[in-house]
């Protein structure tokens, strides 16, 4: 870590000394195993459209009243699952299995929201899909009768559909009589995305969109946990990562873990960092930031005075009004490191390399900022970009979130 020349409670409106970037990129190796998960290494993931979708979900995400979480007893489970990254970390998938037998999906763990809804056979959709659950297929689904659910965005799309009492295996762990949503209709451009099956939902403490309210998942999980907490390891460019439930995998992590506590009230994985850093400049920034830790969303936004700062230092870098305020930048960049630090004084390192998103379509030989502005709202999201970076244990019981360094090189 640089030396600090702490401006305290110095606004980053103010201007701040410009630097060439010191950071190098170092190769980083990758081992690669397959887990089922078909993919193609070819295709780019598309920016701009993971920008606007994360600024829709993030756009309607209302907070709702928190809700009881009773736990009637204690199991003591613990088990892992694969998160394999898709289209160049455009998402990270897992497979969880739905029903009785299991039927095993390739979906979402989205700690960004609280619903968990998979396409089914009763969905009606203009192209087929690979996998989806076939209720009929399930001898213990059980309609829960009269329940709805409906996810709309800011652009018109959407999906629909009632819940189930069903079975799922979510990283061995058997649970009984969980939500399962089933879709009945899904929006086109959201079933354009053919490799995600279904979205699992993991809100700290929010309900999902079933009416009548139903237990959430991760309510109906936590009771069976040796421990109420998960953990989450995603990988840059790889299929190694994964997510831990019941237990915080040591090998996965390096150094303490350092908890900071979750926003009063939070419904989400919220909390504020209070300093940030571009490696290779002077200044450290000191103030509060709201964020939320979302492993359902690509990229990591933030405020626009954030955002200037860091791209400040990117000579290169240019903010294209085109195409909705995007940061880009010729591919040839590179990119400096970026700091985050927290209260408790643990700081993260997020590689100017992650921050590297991904080319962009439109402006050949110009690549996209996994960093990008924020606007609607005085809350930021830790996307991908960040989570990749670190290891996070998200705890139930303490109502807080904790960071670990990891090895980026594995
Ligand atoms: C569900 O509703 C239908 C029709 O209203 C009714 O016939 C059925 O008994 C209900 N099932 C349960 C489990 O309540
Ligand atoms: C949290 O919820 C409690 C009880 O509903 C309320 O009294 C309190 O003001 C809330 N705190 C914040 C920071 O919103
Ligand atoms: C978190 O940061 C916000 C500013 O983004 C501030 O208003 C709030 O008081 C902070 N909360 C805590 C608990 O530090
Ligand atoms: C990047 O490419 C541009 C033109 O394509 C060139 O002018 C520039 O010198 C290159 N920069 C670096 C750092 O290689
Ligand atoms: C940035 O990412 C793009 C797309 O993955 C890649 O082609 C480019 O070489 C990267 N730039 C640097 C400087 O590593």
């Amino acid at each position: 870590m640089a030396t600090l020349f702490l401006m305290l409670f110095m606004s980053i409106f103010s201007t701040f000394i410009h630097a060439i970037p010191t950071s190098t990129n170092h190769g980083i190796t990758r081992r690669s195993v397959t887990v089922g998960l078909s993919r193609n290494p070819a295709y780019a993931p598309n920016g701009p459209l993971q920008y606007s979708r994360a600024l829709k979900k993030w756009g309607v995400a209302v907070p709702e009243d928190v809700g009881d979480v009773t736990n009637s007893f204690q199991g003591g489970e613990t088990g892992d699952v694969n998160a394999a990254s898709i289209m160049g970390d455009r998402e990270y998938l897992s497979r969880v299995g739905f029903g009785t037998p299991f039927q095993y999906l390739n979906v979402d763990l989205d700690t960004g929201s609280a619903d968990v809804w998979v396409y089914s056979s009763e969905t009606k959709i203009k192209t087929p899909r690979e996998d989806i659950f076939v209720v009929e297929k399930s001898s213990t689904a059980e309609l829960i009768n009269g329940t709805t659910w409906m996810i709309t965005y800011g652009d018109g799309s959407f999906a629909w559909g009632h819940a189930f009492h069903d079975s799922i295996d979510i990283a061995g762990i058997p649970l009984h009589n969980a939500v399962v949503q089933s879709a009945v209709e899904v929006s086109q451009s959201l079933a354009a995305d053919k490799d995600i099956d279904g979205i699992f939902g993991l809100a700290y403490n929010l309900h999902s969109q079933v009416i009548p309210k139903q237990p959430t998942v991760l309510e109906a999980l936590k009771s069976h946990l040796a421990e109420p907490l998960f953990t989450a390891d995603l990988r840059y460019h790889s299929d190694e990562g994964a997510y831990t439930f019941g237990y915080i995998d040591s090998d996965r992590h390096i150094g303490e873990i350092k908890y900071t506590p979750l926003l009063p009230n939070s419904t989400f994985w919220e909390f504020n960092f209070t300093g940030l850093h571009v490696v290779g400049h002077n200044y450290w920034y000191i103030s509060q930031w709201r964020v939320i830790a979302d492993t359902g969303t690509t990229l990591m936004l933030l405020s626009p005075d954030i955002v200037d700062m860091y791209y400040s230092a990117v000579p290169t870098a240019r903010q294209d009004r085109a195409l909705g305020g995007l940061w880009h930048y010729p591919c040839n960049t590179t990119l400096p490191d970026f700091e985050i630090g927290l209260e408790n004084g643990w700081v993260a390192t997020v590689p100017g390399k992650y921050i590297n998103y991904t080319t962009l379509e439109d402006t050949p030989g110009h690549c996209m900022g996994g960093l990008q502005p924020f606007y609607s709202e005085d809350f930021g999201i830790l996307g991908d970009i960040f989570l990749k970076a670190v290891y996070t244990v998200f705890d139930m019981a303490g109502g807080r979130i904790g960071f670990a360094h990891k090895d980026l090189e594995l």
